[in-house]
């Protein structure tokens, strides 16, 4: 046995991901890099603003000794004062460096909160459709992801939530604005989570942390503020990235920010810097957490991103897609005009445009489409998400 049968396993249930992958790029060879619309992934081709480069330039020019060193494995304390300043202004809530972890992108700062939180065999709420990648991070640590269902609209139901609570839950994971579906959770929601949370706190005597995971929250669109989770929720670890907001995925920088309100803050404190170094990360890469230390209250250009959104969102609307306005992030999640998702991404693909079944997000009957991508992409692919609507019309059989 090469592998272990776990990886293996794990590889196969992702195994249709890997698929549109790799046909997509099959596909490039093809018929070249620009016949093939590739909405399938949320890599932004977004360059990144100007300050970054001005940093980075800076930065560059340092030649101090000792910059390129370990450090204490939460991150430098400048960086974390800057990154505790701007989640204070957020949020309301006095953060201090000492709540803040650097971590490795949103996915590192994930990874170290799960394991921080739960024990094997424990459970983590996780609402669908979800970030697939959730389910293997909690399994990374044999963690049980327990999958809730959202309403109609993406909504999230609270009775179903505390219907799957159990004696072994930890935690609870949110996202919002939300990939797949561009959902922002508004105030009453986090206000009547918050107050469950703290319900079953006293029944157990156990806290269900709160595990907000925010690398769209600068991505909001019509001025509208997403409610700052660590405002509402007692016990809330927040974890982002300047993946999306910076347009730096690449780079690999985020943190965990732990609420200075939160049960037992210094043990989650301690627990997480451990899990940062032992999980392997040891720290977030040194430039990149002094590049971000004074971009902190930047993010790309949202207007583009809401022109984009407008753009194919009418147009899909008009055709007769079944659609909501997404809110934020840069995602749109349709309902696919076939029951079978993945039949119906099969036939985008025919098409020469990519996108991701709803099936792979545990949503099935939808499909995701990434527009994190150039407008002449999306100005491109308007004829051929009409022509696979209209191959198929007669609706939802
Ligand atoms: C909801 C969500 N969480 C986490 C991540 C991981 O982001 P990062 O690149 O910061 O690890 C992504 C990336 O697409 C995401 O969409």
């Amino acid at each position: 046995m090469p592998i272990s049968q776990k990886v293996k396993e794990s590889i196969t249930r992702a195994s249709w991901i890997r698929k549109m992958f790799e046909e997509g790029i099959l596909l490039k060879k093809t018929f070249g890099e620009e016949e093939v619309l590739d909405f399938s992934l949320g890599n932004p081709t977004m360059e990144p603003p100007e300050e970054f480069f001005a940093e980075l330039e800076r930065l560059a020019g340092q030649k101090k000794n000792g910059r390129h060193r370990y450090m204490p494995n939460a991150g430098f304390s400048e960086v974390r004062e800057a990154v505790a300043k701007q989640i204070s202004l957020e949020s309301g809530v006095a953060f201090t460096p000492q709540c803040v972890i650097m971590s490795c992108g949103a996915a590192g700062g994930l990874n170290v909160a799960i394991k921080t939180i739960a024990d094997p065999g424990d459970e983590i709420l996780i609402l669908a459709p979800f970030f697939a990648e959730y389910l293997f991070y909690a399994e990374n640590h044999g963690i049980r992801p327990v999958i809730v269902e959202t309403d109609e609209n993406f909504d999230p139901d609270l009775d179903a939530i505390e219907r799957s609570i159990t004696p072994k839950t930890r935690g609870i994971i949110l996202n919002s604005p939300n990939n797949p579906t561009g959902k922002v959770y508004g105030e009453s929601f986090y206000q009547s989570l918050n107050e469950l949370l703290i319900q079953k706190e006293k029944e157990t005597g156990q806290p269900i942390y709160v595990l907000a995971d925010d690398p769209y929250h600068k991505l909001a669109y019509d001025g509208l503020k997403p409610p700052p989770a660590p405002k509402f929720i007692k016990n809330c670890l927040r974890i982002t990235s300047h993946s999306k907001d910076l347009s730096i995925p690449g780079e690999r920088i985020g943190y965990l920010a732990i609420s200075p309100n939160c049960e037992d803050f210094q043990e989650i404190v301690d627990g997480a810097t451990f899990c940062n170094r032992t999980l392997g990360f040891v720290n977030a890469p040194a430039l990149a957490q002094r590049l971000v230390a004074g971009l902190q209250s930047l993010s790309v250009d949202i207007a583009d991103y809401q022109f984009k959104r407008d753009l194919l969102y009418n147009a899909l609307k008009e055709t007769g897609y079944e659609v909501q306005k997404p809110c934020g992030a840069f995602y749109l999640f349709p309902k696919a005009p076939l029951s079978d998702d993945l039949h119906f991404v099969k036939i985008l693909q025919e098409k020469k445009v990519l996108t991701v079944p709803g099936t792979g997000f545990g949503r099935p009957g939808y499909f995701r489409i990434a527009y994190c991508v150039s407008e002449k992409v999306i100005q491109r692919s308007l004829d051929r998400f009409k022509d696979a609507f209209d191959e198929v019309a007669g609706g939802n059989s």
